[in-house]
């Protein structure tokens, strides 16, 4: 490379040349020309390939191939082939040589030509060629007249086109390289992809810029606005809401009675900015202010805590091109979940994302586009982070997320980006913002020993322990008792928590008891908000469509499915994960105790009081509803509880059910869900529940008059059941043909148990006691005058450990045969040293079919694992098999049904009754766990014309431990002695 070099700007650190000076996104009247639409375009495969002449207006470019703008050139084609090139996955590694600033020489490189008309009476003179995202650096020309280079791939670019643009026909060719000197700042964990991504348009300049400061006083309820406008003519502002009418935007203009902006009441008082020159600019002004108060973070001086979720934009035919009906959709589905936070990992996102999250109401923290984590490796060696020569890189970074955002509400905190190590360009770029935005707090995770340069003290993936030590402000000290000072004196946010990868995340619940008791604790996001799966088909006669992941593009580094870890599959179906997590953090807390007579509402709202709540209760005897009526709750202001007054007809209810006395279970679940239309969900929304249990399960008859086993040949007969001579499997019950049960230890590993964020993977010594190849050796079979024993043991070859079980088979006697239950008490002893807890503990079985009605009374109606199962409430719930599979990306253990009662299983063959003493768990799946864990996709799963039945006495845990911890101890499953029942019958 010399000075000389046309293509220097591909890899010098400058962010860019010839562009204007960052600015406000805004929505104004004056002209604007979309150049969103085809293009045409050419991928070069690198410097060496560009195309001669290609910028001049004359270029005949009508071989070309036409691309969508905005697209993600290697989603071109999907979900068949990639056209062009093809994306690639990496989480820290980067995908080239660490050597900055300096990309390989092959340098994928998009050359992109369009041609467009400049309408008589368009501004020309005056006007603006705007990229909103281009990654990672281009080239641009005019009319073959060269405007300039740029970098910072989720950062808006503009160039002055005033000599360049003519009236009539114009052409715009563009060069993008995939890889460039900031590429080396742009390492989040993502798919590698490229192009112009985000909307292109020449728009009028009027007006150049202006801040919008609106704070609000919580102690007078006076509201201040203060509009610092840039503009070549003078400009007044009109808020005819608040009566304001200014030939001085600035004022500042104190307002009584306002109503405060906050993600509950995202209250925004329309306004105008009107310049001499006659241009309009829509204002949606909302007044707020954030503050850290006694180490709390405050808005509008109530304590905020934040329920987030950490979002990057993805879709899985578009990669990181987002429609706004596709924005849209994530800000309801993230309010409909009672997520109130989002952070815009690991950039700024579309512009349209925030209007939205003004509009419906979420705390922003809004992210730089900035991440170096591929030095980390290499000791952080070189890492531009503290390299004085990346220094205006990096401000320029900064500088671009906050004036492109900085008029929006709900933008609380600004964050330098992530995982960039700690250097002074950071504290530099921190000083920056601090300047031109005193306003909001800073944020950065990666300074969190010193906290030097933030405003918020941010960890991920620590335990509830740690947590609850950060809470009481006593996290571990550092070697400087200073800066331990200071960072004791700040909130403390968990940045990334609760890896939501495959099944799981377990664990949420204790982490949001723990944020709950501490004030110094501001809450968190969950990590992340969606998967980013890539749609694909198989390349079969007939496809089938399955989402890719790291190394489905024979990518040569890459990280798997670490890619795929939402809360959201791709197709932006919530996840069980989801699902629990709208539980976990459900704003208004419910207590329901039958007994004592009594229901607390507790309001965890920031400021929103409960009015807006409708609350019901229903009384279920058996899963089936015997009473419901409504409660008159007292409005409950923010932070505060109220018992509610029981009603007559819930008494009435309650004691109607208590002497019906119908041998079920009876249980009181009362709910709160929107009293009338909110703009991201309907009335009748539910936000929050809560049961108790009004009449426990009846305990199990003691066993009389049991029946004896009868020998015949080859076969065992107890009561209706059938059994193998030999191995002693149940076969028949009834007219119903099964195999089994067998104890059984495994299973198809999920996430959390394969990866370790620290540590040994649990799975490995999983794999190293041999609990995936596990024998079951019928040691014997005893029938007898009351029933029939086996004995048997399960252990792996070359072990010496083993659990030793004993099944113990009976039939009670009733006086109707075909009611005769088949019970089996199981007890698991184990036998040597045993230091690894078991992947589950329970029964298998099996019987024909591919798939059959599933009735369950117990927890409902989604899958439950004991660490996961705050979103599951008793009741009856009625599914298929084929509707319990969770569809993780990559398959694995998943649909478990938690502390089922009992369960009937409806195949053309009949149905098998199972009952739990008093529960079970239970799933049941058309394939194996060896089939499971063996497949990579979705499609590599066949059903293999059995249902595989799985009754579980306990399962491990699911934990984080993919990026976090495992399994809290009381999660964890220890081989130790166990005693379970499982009833079984048929019924036609
Ligand atoms: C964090 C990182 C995220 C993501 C996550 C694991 O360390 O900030 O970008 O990589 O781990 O999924």
């Amino acid at each position: 490379m010399t000075d000389l070099d046309p293509h220097a700007y591909v890899e010098d650190r400058s962010p860019g040349t010839g562009r204007l000076r960052p600015r406000a996104a805004f929505a104004t009247d004056l002209p604007t020309i979309a150049l969103d639409g085809d293009w045409r375009f050419r991928l070069a495969s690198g410097l060496d390939d560009l195309t001669a002449d290609f910028a001049a207006p004359e270029f005949d470019d009508s071989a070309w191939e036409l691309l969508a703008v905005p697209s993600c050139w290697q989603m071109t084609g999907l979900p068949g082939e990639p056209r062009h090139g093809a994306p690639a996955y990496t989480n820290i590694l980067y995908p080239f040589p660490v050597d900055p600033p300096r990309v390989p020489r092959e340098n994928p490189t998009g050359e992109y030509r369009r041609e467009f008309d400049v309408p008589d009476g368009f501004p020309a003179s005056a006007a603006v060629l705007r990229f909103e995202g281009v990654d990672s650096a281009f080239v641009v020309w005019l009319n073959g007249i060269r405007l300039g280079d740029g970098k910072g791939s989720r950062l808006t670019s503009e160039f002055d086109v005033s000599a360049a643009l003519r009236p009539g026909r114009n052409v715009l060719a563009v060069r993008v390289h995939q890889w460039s000197s900031g590429s080396y700042l742009e390492d989040q964990d993502m798919w590698w992809l490229s192009g112009i991504f985000r909307s292109v348009s020449v728009a009028a300049r009027g007006v150049e810029d202006f801040f919008v400061h609106a704070a609000y006083d919580h102690t007078t309820g006076q509201g201040t606005l203060s509009v610092d406008v840039a503009a070549p003519t003078r400009v007044s502002l009109s808020v005819p809401e608040l009566g304001i009418s200014a030939a001085d935007p600035a004022g500042p203009h104190v307002i009584d009675g306002i109503e405060p902006w906050s993600d509950e009441q995202p209250r925004l008082y329309a306004g105008e900015l009107l310049s001499e020159a006659g241009e309009r600019i829509p204002l949606r002004i909302g007044f707020r202010t954030v503050a850290v108060v006694d180490g709390v973070l405050t808005a509008n001086g109530r304590p905020v805590s934040l329920r987030g979720v950490n979002r990057h934009e993805w879709h899985p035919l578009t990669g990181r091109t987002l429609t706004e009906d596709t924005m849209l959709t994530d800000v309801l589905l993230m309010k409909q979940h009672n997520i109130n936070a989002v952070r815009t990992s690991h950039y700024p996102p579309d512009r349209r994302f925030l209007d939205l999250c003004d509009e419906h109401g979420l705390w922003v923290f809004c992210e730089g586009d900035l991440e170096t984590h591929g030095f980390e490796p290499g000791g952080w060696r070189r890492n531009p982070s503290d390299d004085p020569a990346w220094r205006e890189a990096y401000l320029d970074r900064a500088e671009r997320l906050v004036e492109r955002d900085k008029n929006h509400p709900s933008v609380i905190v600004w964050s330098l980006g992530n995982e960039a190590g700690t250097g002074a360009n950071l504290a530099a770029s921190a000083a920056w913002i601090r300047r031109r935005d005193d306003s909001r707090l800073i944020h950065y995770e990666g300074d969190w020993a010193s906290c030097a340069y933030v405003d918020l003290y941010s960890r991920m993936y620590i335990g509830v322990a740690e947590l609850a030590a950060v809470g009481r402000g006593q996290e571990a000290p550092t070697a400087d008792p200073a800066d331990d000072a200071h960072r004791r004196a700040l909130p403390a946010v968990l940045c990334e928590y609760g890896h939501a990868m495959g099944t799981g995340p377990g664990g949420l619940s204790e982490y949001q008891q723990v944020i709950e008791a501490h004030p110094r604790l501001a809450g968190g996001f969950i990590w992340e908000w969606i998967d980013h799966g890539i749609a694909r088909l198989t390349g079969q006669e007939e496809p089938h469509s399955f989402y890719a992941y790291g190394g489905d593009f024979g990518e040569e580094v890459h990280d798997g499915n670490f890619v795929a870890d939402g809360l959201l599959f791709p197709d932006r179906t919530p996840s069980p994960g989801l699902v629990e997590y709208k539980k976990v953090v459900e704003p208004v807390r419910i207590r329901v105790d039958p007994a004592t007579r009594r229901i607390d509402v507790h309001n965890l709202h920031h400021s929103r009081d409960s009015g807006y709540l409708d609350f019901r209760w229903t009384v279920e005897d058996g899963g089936d509803p015997v009473g419901s009526g409504g409660l008159t709750v007292p409005v409950t202001p923010a932070g505060a509880t109220t018992t509610v007054a029981w009603p007559a007809d819930l008494t009435a209810a309650l004691d109607a059910a208590r002497k019906n006395d119908s041998g079920h279970e009876v249980w009181l679940t009362v709910t709160a869900v929107l009293a009338a239309d909110e703009t991201w969900a309907g009335a009748g929304h539910e936000i929050a529940w809560s049961q108790g249990q009004v009449v426990a399960p009846p305990a199990s008859p003691a066993p009389f008059a049991l029946v004896p086993a009868i020998v015949h040949d080859g076969f065992i007969a107890l009561g209706p059941a059938r059994f193998d001579a030999r191995s002693g499997a149940l076969t028949r019950l009834g007219d119903l043909e099964l195999d089994g049960p067998r104890l059984d230890v495994w299973r198809a590993p999920i996430d959390n148990d394969l990866l370790s964020a620290f540590g040994e993977p649990q799975a490995d010594a999983w794999f190293a006691a041999g609990l995936h190849r596990m024998r079951h050796d019928v040691l014997g079979v005893e029938p007898d005058a009351s029933g029939l024993t086996v004995t048997a043991r399960l252990a792996a070859a070359g072990s010496s450990c083993g659990l030793d079980v004993v099944y113990r088979w009976t039939v009670c006697e009733t006086p109707h045969a075909d009611q005769a239950r088949l019970r089996l008490d199981t007890v698991v002893t184990p036998d040597g040293p045993w230091s690894v807890p078991l992947p589950r503990l329970g029964v298998a079985m099996s019987l024909p079919g591919t798939d059959a009605d599933v009735e369950w009374f117990g927890p409902g109606p989604g899958e439950a694992y004991r660490d996961s199962r705050a979103a599951a409430r008793v009741g009856r719930h009625r599914s298929t098999v084929s509707a319990m599979q969770v569809t993780q990306i990559r398959p694995q253990e998943n649909g478990n049904r938690h502390h089922v009662r009992r369960a009937a299983v409806t195949t053309p063959g009949g149905t098998l009754l199972i009952t739990g003493a008093p529960v079970i768990d239970l799933t049941v799946r058309p394939w194996s766990t060896e089939a499971l864990a063996a497949a990579a996709h979705q499609h590599d799963l066949v059903r293999d014309g059995r249902l595989h039945l799985h009754l579980d006495h306990a399962h491990h845990g699911l934990g984080s431990a993919a990026c976090g911890p495992g399994p809290s101890a009381p999660d964890v499953l220890a081989a130790v002695t166990t005693a379970f029942t499982v009833e079984f019958g048929t019924s036609r």
